[in-house]
């Protein structure tokens, strides 16, 4: 698999709570290859958490910043890029990707996203009066674009092991 892939990285697409850091980061281990996390990477290059980022510098500025560490990522060479939910809607770093990586979707229904985000109040675009109506409002909008990715992997409930085979399957 990873002398198919070239210098070609995998990516990770996909909403929130699809797990695309706990199934990349396997992944990765999996099949020997390295492992990296846009949103993390683009909080060491921002010294700042992302609800920082968002709160201090507003989204445009941090889809800036995605953008382009989308791009220093994909230049880098063959690795598991686990992207944050966002990224992939942007035409640019699409075109990258196409370019330079196989792309991923993770998808998974409203119920298990919800499932896994619910508690979590660290991700700024579900910190209003209604997160709920928000994550079916992002299915909504952001599936026709994910549908674009190379690959499909259905998210079932259970394991992330259980998605990092079917991605090994599939690529
Ligand atoms: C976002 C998803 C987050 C993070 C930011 C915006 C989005 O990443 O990049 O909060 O627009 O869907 P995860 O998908 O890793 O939570």
């Amino acid at each position: 698999l990873v002398r198919a892939l070239g210098r070609r990285s995998i990516v990770l697409v996909g909403l929130m709570g699809s797990g695309k850091t706990s199934t990349g980061r396997r992944l990765a281990h999996r099949i020997g290859l390295g492992f990296v996390d846009a949103d993390s990477e683009i909080e060491t290059a921002a010294g700042m958490s992302i609800s920082d980022i968002f709160e201090q510098h507003g989204e445009a500025y941090f889809r800036d910043g995605e953008r382009r560490i989308m791009a220093r990522l994909l230049e880098e060479g063959p690795r598991v890029i686990a992207t944050g939910g966002g990224a992939f809607l942007n035409e640019e770093t699409r075109a990258r990707i196409a370019g330079g990586g196989i792309s991923v979707w993770l998808k998974a229904d409203f119920d298990v996203l919800w499932r896994r985000v619910r508690k979590r109040s660290h991700r700024p675009l579900l910190r209003n009066a209604d997160p709920e109506q928000t994550m079916r409002l992002l299915i909504e909008q952001r599936y026709p674009v994910y549908a674009k990715a190379d690959l499909t992997i259905v998210s079932r409930d259970g394991p992330h092991e259980l998605a990092v085979e079917d991605i090994i399957a599939e690529v």
